[in-house]
């Protein structure tokens, strides 16, 4: 097939939905690529990057448009552009379908398969098609960098001769994929940073990352907030007011803001009072990333950059993905180029719109004349969502001692019938073998006994790190295989030789997974 990205038509985008190196990936595929010329300056690439990656460089919109079967953009498509798409082209781009009913209904009128890259579900297997996640994970970074930008001081704490610097204190609202980006970038520069969010179970990313989870001792904090779809669901006023005044108590203190709260489908719900952005110190900065939903700040105002009388800075820019247009063009590309493997399943350059694909159907909102918005739930469960928890019953200090008596009564029945079960297994064993073969076998079997237990009590996460620590014991059978290699019979040369097999998989294996993790810690 024949697939082509449009100019942006939009004022001031900076993004383009093929790069040079996602063309490649999709040639791969089996596809012929195609750009409109110039679609790619704003980013960084050049007609003549494309034309050396083998794309053919289209002069005008329409001649795109009338040269391939697939059009990729960014943006959602302008009423001119879905008007000179012909019947059975697909669109590829965002799309917003719950917010352009029009549009929706004119991709439906004229045949066109629209497939919008902001409704690919949130499961595990899409991720790497996520592209409000790719944007967000910009815009996050980006934040932190507009917001040291405008703030007159240091992020990091400094001593030097002239004097100390205490730290910037930042304040991240909202830890989903913005906000984690935030945080991230924030404290790689030093400063010292806080992050709140409505879902408590983020608490541990938002620690493990360098940041202080701002606590808000409140029950239905683990009930409303919980996940839901890897979203989170509205607070009540009881709740909200909890929150707000948390933050107020924080605002003077603050150096940066940066709110990223949001539940899909709703106005962004506002966290950020007047009242606090006067607490705040002169030279302090905001930055509101839910802006397009009315801002998280009272005072944002979208797209603009403003400062208050007290000497604040509230930065409600909607383009942030725009203003990194190289990063955020390589990151959309590779989501498009992902979602055409999946578009493209033998590789082969025809594709097969397979609408009993989870995240197939759940990102197409219009095929077949058809328009086929909101789409039935994912078959697979989202990535975060998770059953609400039961809150366990208070007990009482006597049922809780009764509990736990009766569990190690429990546990002790059970060892003691594998203990007895294991003996009368050895006992009838030792009436028909050798006294040679039994002493091994003792051996072997205590071996395996101690080695179950050993790995049984580790937890899960930790597995990879014990596979390391397994190659000094994998060392030990070479060893004792190495011994026994040469001894006459086949039986005993062939487990011997299956030994070094496995253990010597298991020490590279090892060594593998070593310089993974290693890897993961080390920066390039
Ligand atoms: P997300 O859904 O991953 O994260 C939103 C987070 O806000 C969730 O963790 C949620 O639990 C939290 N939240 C919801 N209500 C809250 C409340 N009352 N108090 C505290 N936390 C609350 O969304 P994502 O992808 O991180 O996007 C965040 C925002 O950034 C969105 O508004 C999105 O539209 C915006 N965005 C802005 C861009 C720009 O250029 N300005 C570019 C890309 C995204």
């Amino acid at each position: 097939m024949k697939i082509g990205a449009l100019k942006e038509s939009y004022e001031g985008e900076a993004r383009v939905a093929i790069t040079p190196s996602s063309a490649t990936h999709l040639q791969k595929l089996g596809h012929e690529v195609f750009v409109e010329s110039g679609a790619g300056a704003r980013a960084g690439f050049m007609d003549s990057d494309y034309e050396r990656a083998g794309v053919t460089v289209e002069k005008t919109a329409a001649d795109l448009i009338k040269a391939v079967d697939v059009v990729a953009k960014v943006r959602q498509p302008a009423d001119a552009e879905i008007g000179q798409m012909r019947e059975g082209q697909t669109l590829i781009s965002f799309f917003y379908p719950a917010q352009n009913a029009e549009l929706l209904e004119k991709a439906k009128e004229q045949g066109i398969t629209a497939i919008a890259m902001d409704m690919v579900p949130r499961i595990s297997r899409a991720q790497k098609m996520d592209a409000l996640s790719s944007m967000a994970n910009i815009a996050g970074y980006r934040s932190v960098i507009e917001a040291a930008n405008n703030f007159g001081r240091f992020f990091t704490g400094q001593v030097t001769a002239a004097g100390k610097v205490p730290p910037a204190k930042v304040l991240v609202v909202g830890a989903g994929v913005a906000g984690l980006a935030a945080i991230g970038t924030a404290t790689s520069l030093g400063a010292q940073v806080f992050a709140f969010d409505v879902r408590p179970e983020v608490a541990e990313q938002i620690e493990s990352m360098g940041a202080e989870f701002v606590f808000l001792d409140f029950e239905e904090q683990a009930q409303d907030g919980a996940a839901t779809g890897g979203y989170a669901a509205p607070s009540s006023p009881e709740f909200r007011e909890k929150q707000l005044a948390k933050f107020r108590e924080l605002a003077p203190d603050m150096d940066v803001v940066i709110t990223t709260a949001l539940i899909p489908g709703r106005d962004a719900p506002v966290l950020w009072t007047k009242d606090m952005v006067e607490a705040m110190k002169q030279g302090s900065v905001i930055v509101d990333l839910a802006a397009e939903k009315g801002g998280n700040c009272e005072l944002t105002v979208a797209d603009e950059r403003i400062v208050t009388e007290n000497g604040v800075t509230i930065i409600g820019y909607t383009d942030f993905a725009s203003r990194m247009g190289a990063q955020s063009s390589e990151l959309y590309g590779n989501n498009i180029r992902h979602f055409m493997t999946d578009l493209t399943p033998k590789k082969d350059g025809v594709i097969n719109h397979d609408m009993e694909d989870d995240v197939i159907r759940g990102a197409t909102v219009a095929h077949d004349h058809d328009v086929t918005f909101p789409p039935p739930p994912p078959k697979v469960a989202a990535i975060a969502a998770q059953k609400p928890k039961e809150k366990p019953k208070e007990l009482t200090p006597e049922e809780r001692r009764a509990q736990e008596v009766a569990a190690f009564k429990a546990e002790t029945r059970s060892q003691v019938t594998m203990l007895a079960g294991g003996g009368i297994l050895l006992l009838l064993v030792g009436l028909v073998a050798p006294a040679s073969f039994m002493s091994h076998f003792i051996v072997f079997v205590l071996a395996c006994f101690v080695g179950f237990k050993v790995i049984w009590n580790v937890a899960h996460s930790l597995h990879t790190p014990l596979m390391a620590v397994t190659n000094a014991i994998s060392s030990i059978i070479i060893l004792g295989a190495l011994m026994q290699i040469g001894s006459g019979s086949a039986w005993v040369l062939i487990l011997a030789a299956l030994a070094v097999l496995m253990a010597g998989v298991n020490i590279v294996g090892g060594f593998l997974v070593t310089r993974r993790m290693l890897a993961m810690f080390q920066k390039s």
